[in-house]
């Protein structure tokens, strides 16, 4: 890729301005194309101030053939710049995200995830004629089926309190400082979360990966990838989104480009059997464990790093699927022990003293 692309906006249509950069040279798009919403009239909030919508003329096609054709050319040439082992996101709306799922299937791309993003505070639906429409939904796909395309899984683990990250992602809506005003309206209808775009980038890129974004709007890709030490190229037609979207991200100062900050874990972390607590003395036998911190609900640890709780006896795992009714348990998260202060913390920390073979650490945990 030549440096002349690389942290640039560049203004134009992004179907022409794709034809211009080279071949296989972008490891992750993130695209947020037009929805065609297709509105036919105004929309006012019952104290009568208006919706500040999506009627541009960005927005507007002349039907669903003309929509289909113009998705159809977009996420062709965003396949030829993509690097064989490289990433689509594409996020939309009831309006659009079904039609654009099924082009890029048959384009050849591979679905890997749909995932919604749960708005915790979404706009009603003032006039009560449907659902309050309260998510949007995101494509992930591969270039094709057997790709070997980037997923950083523990990070996403790690950033989820140790829970694998689940396809529901309840984030609220960009508003407060971080939505760009322009004479105390909203710069542009769409802007995005940078919160979504931080879940996105993080799971599916590494520092140094390229982003493409095809349709920038406001920069909010680029603002992220900045951050997280990932090269970007934004395209977006409009002259007063380009303006912001440069201004936006020449004012960001990443706090840190040094590869061992910005890298993630990428391998699963030594497996750790609960006995080793036993013998590194973090745990006595016969001590006391907490299951999700309800200091009514104890078992006692026995000498081979089982648990025994009302006569019943098993692995840390299977005492807490146990007391959960039959559920699957990680026990590692459900049980809780006594600190020499008397607080109660999840045995995890304690894990995480063995795999860094620190003991000493273990009054911080
Ligand atoms: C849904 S908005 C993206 C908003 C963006 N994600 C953000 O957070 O600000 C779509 C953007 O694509 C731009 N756009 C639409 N068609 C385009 C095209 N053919 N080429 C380049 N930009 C286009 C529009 O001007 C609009 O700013």
């Amino acid at each position: 890729m030549s440096d002349k692309a690389l942290d640039q906006v560049l203004q134009g249509d992004s179907l022409e301005i794709m034809e211009d950069l080279p071949s296989e040279s972008i490891d992750l798009v993130f695209a947020d194309p037009p929805y065609n919403l297709q509105l036919s009239q105004e929309l006012y909030r019952p104290n009568m101030t208006r919706v500040e919508g999506v009627d541009a003329d960005w927005d507007r096609f002349d039907g669903f053939r003309e929509y289909d054709d113009f998705t159809r050319a977009w996420l062709s040439g965003c396949r030829r710049l993509l690097r064989d082992d490289g990433g689509l996101w594409v996020i939309g709306t009831y309006h659009n995200i079904h039609r654009v799922g099924a082009i890029l299937q048959d384009l050849g791309y591979w679905i890997l995830n749909d995932v919604l993003w749960v708005k915790a505070n979404p706009m009603p639906n003032f006039r009560g004629t449907r659902f309050t429409n309260a998510h949007e939904i995101l494509i992930w796909a591969s270039k094709n089926k057997k790709a070997r395309y980037t997923f950083n899984h523990h990070a996403m683990k790690s950033l989820n309190g140790g829970k694998q990250m689940r396809s529901d992602w309840y984030l609220p809506l960009c508003t407060g400082s971080e939505r760009i005003k322009r004479n105390g309206k909203k710069a542009h209808a769409t802007q995005k979360p940078e919160a979504l775009l931080y879940r996105v980038l993080l799971a599916s890129t590494d520092p140094g990966d390229v982003v493409l974004d095809p349709f920038f709007g406001t920069g909010t890709t680029g603002a992220v990838a900045k951050r997280l030490g990932r090269h970007w190229i934004g395209i977006e037609k409009e002259a007063r989104y380009v303006e912001i979207a440069r201004k936006r991200i020449e004012a960001i100062t990443p706090d840190s480009v040094e590869p061992e900050v910005l890298n993630v874990v990428r391998e699963r972390p030594p497996r750790v059997p609960f006995g080793k607590l036993l013998e590194a003395g973090l745990l006595r036998p016969g001590e006391e464990l907490y299951f999700r911190g309800d200091r009514s609900l104890t078992a006692k640890v026995k000498p081979d790093g089982r648990l025994r709780i009302n006569g019943f006896e098993g692995s840390i795992h299977q005492t807490g699927s146990h007391l959960a009714g039959g559920s699957p348990c990680n026990g590692w998260v459900h049980w809780y022990y006594k600190d020499g202060e008397g607080q109660l913390r999840v045995i995890d920390a304690l894990r995480e003293v063995v795999r860094k073979g620190d003991p000493d650490r273990v009054t911080a945990a």
